[in-house]
């Protein structure tokens, strides 16, 4: 998991791991320093005897939104620094990797006490999976720097064989009905003691849902652009008054990363600039955008609860980080939904809140998912960025409506009467 972090970095040129190009997109330094900086804290300062830290400054330094640690360093300023180089980052995750497996060992050879033996083990794994999250970022938050570069770069050549072949067509947008009724989303600590899951995905509890539908696959951007064609940005009945204020403000009248060429719309991907194809995922909404166009198109945004009870029974495959594309695939056979895993993260209707007997853990680590459940929208099922075994159904990411950094798409539901 550490070996992949540089492995997604391994790309880049000694410029690119410094830049911060908006306040939101991080550095690639800094994702690099600051997963090291989550085994350091959480584990080899309270854990391993002895350990000395790497360097004294780092605690502040690579502090993301710990207030519990103390005051972390600006988040808008990680761009500021060009020191510690990329070499002495890299040299702190090589000293963190080596004093994590001294601790393991200990960990295992039961040279820790019981009650800090599974601590460590806890936490571990917790800093595995933040380490993939954090793999998620490193990737999109550079889609932000090169994105905005006129030079377009290129991150990742294409992938053979996953590029919408050129006579293959969308066979038009289906949906699947669900019974709906009482169901159960989330995820019982205690049945699965052995499955790893994020504390803001349980308690499992009941959900009563109405009979409904979900479209067979993500919305394309052929039908993005029909939204687009018909004055959809400039239309306000279609969008919610927060919505109407953001578009109209920031100016906006396309998804990000797309610019008009002429008569045709191009998108920067992480191949590099390229015409839109009508055939892939519209990605890089806000949810703004994302319910306008629902609304548009006569449908609705899924409820959490609603995508839940859907995807529990589909298998987790799909297009994710491993396999190099980057960017969201065009949508296979469609009797029964596609895509819900991978490709691009699905806004649900969903506010972001703690399930009912929802408790944060105890201590600074409960600060990791509950102090942000407020304002934020739920989105399902990963994306393009998102490694292939860090994804699950009951997985809740979440992200303010007007963010479109991520890679975001939409899913239309409707009710069934
Ligand atoms: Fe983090």
């Amino acid at each position: 998991m550490r070996g992949q972090s540089e492995a997604l970095t391994a790309p880049l040129e000694i410029e690119d791991y410094g830049v911060q190009p908006m306040d939101d997109a991080s550095p690639p330094k800094w994702h690099l320093a600051h997963t090291s900086w989550f085994f350091e804290t959480f584990l080899l300062r309270p854990f391993l005897e002895g350990y000395e830290p790497y360097h004294p400054a780092y605690e502040h330094l690579f502090n993301s939104y710990y207030n519990g640690v103390g005051r972390p360093f600006p988040r808008p300023r990680r761009g500021h620094l060009s020191r510690p180089t990329v070499a002495e980052v890299m040299e702190y995750r090589r000293y963190v990797d080596e004093a994590m497996l001294r601790l393991l060992d200990a960990t295992f050879t039961a040279e820790l006490p019981e009650e800090a033996r599974s601590e460590v083990i806890r936490r571990t794994t917790l800093g595995l999976h933040h380490e993939q999250q954090h793999q998620e970022l490193l990737i999109t938050d550079l889609k932000y720097n090169f994105g905005h570069n006129p030079l377009a770069p290129v991150y990742s050549a294409p992938v053979s064989g996953l590029t919408a072949a050129p006579d293959a067509e969308d066979g038009g947008l289906d949906f699947t009905s669900y019974a709906g009724g009482l169901v159960e989303i989330g995820v019982d600590p205690q049945a699965e003691a052995h499955a790893f899951h994020f504390d803001n995905e349980s308690p499992a509890h009941p959900v009563y849902i109405a009979p409904y539908s979900l479209a067979n696959r993500v919305v394309t951007c052929a039908e993005y652009l029909a939204f687009m064609a018909d004055g959809g940005y400039r239309t306000p009945s279609l969008w919610l008054s927060d919505g109407w204020a953001w578009v109209n403000e920031a100016g906006i009248e396309a998804p990000l990363y797309w610019t008009r060429r002429e008569d045709e719309w191009w998108e920067y991907r992480l191949a590099g600039a390229a015409p839109v194809d009508d055939r892939l995922p519209v990605t890089h909404v806000s949810a703004y955008e994302a319910d306008a166009f629902a609304r548009w198109a006569g449908y609705r945004l899924p409820t959490e609860a609603e995508w839940e009870a859907a995807a529990t029974a589909a298998p987790v495959t799909g297009n994710f980080a491993d396999s190099g594309r980057f960017h969201p695939a065009m949508a296979g056979t469609k009797d029964s939904p596609q895509q819900l895993f991978g490709d691009v993260w699905e806004w649900t209707a969903s506010a972001y809140g703690p399930y009912p007997g929802y408790t944060a853990p105890v201590g600074t680590i409960g600060e990791y998912n509950g102090k942000f459940m407020a304002n934020q929208l739920v989105l399902k099922g990963g994306s393009c960025a998102t490694p292939a075994d860090h994804i699950r159904p009951s997985y809740r990411n979440f992200f303010y409506p007007p963010d479109r950094w991520q890679f975001t798409g939409i899913r239309l539901a409707k009710d069934d009467h």
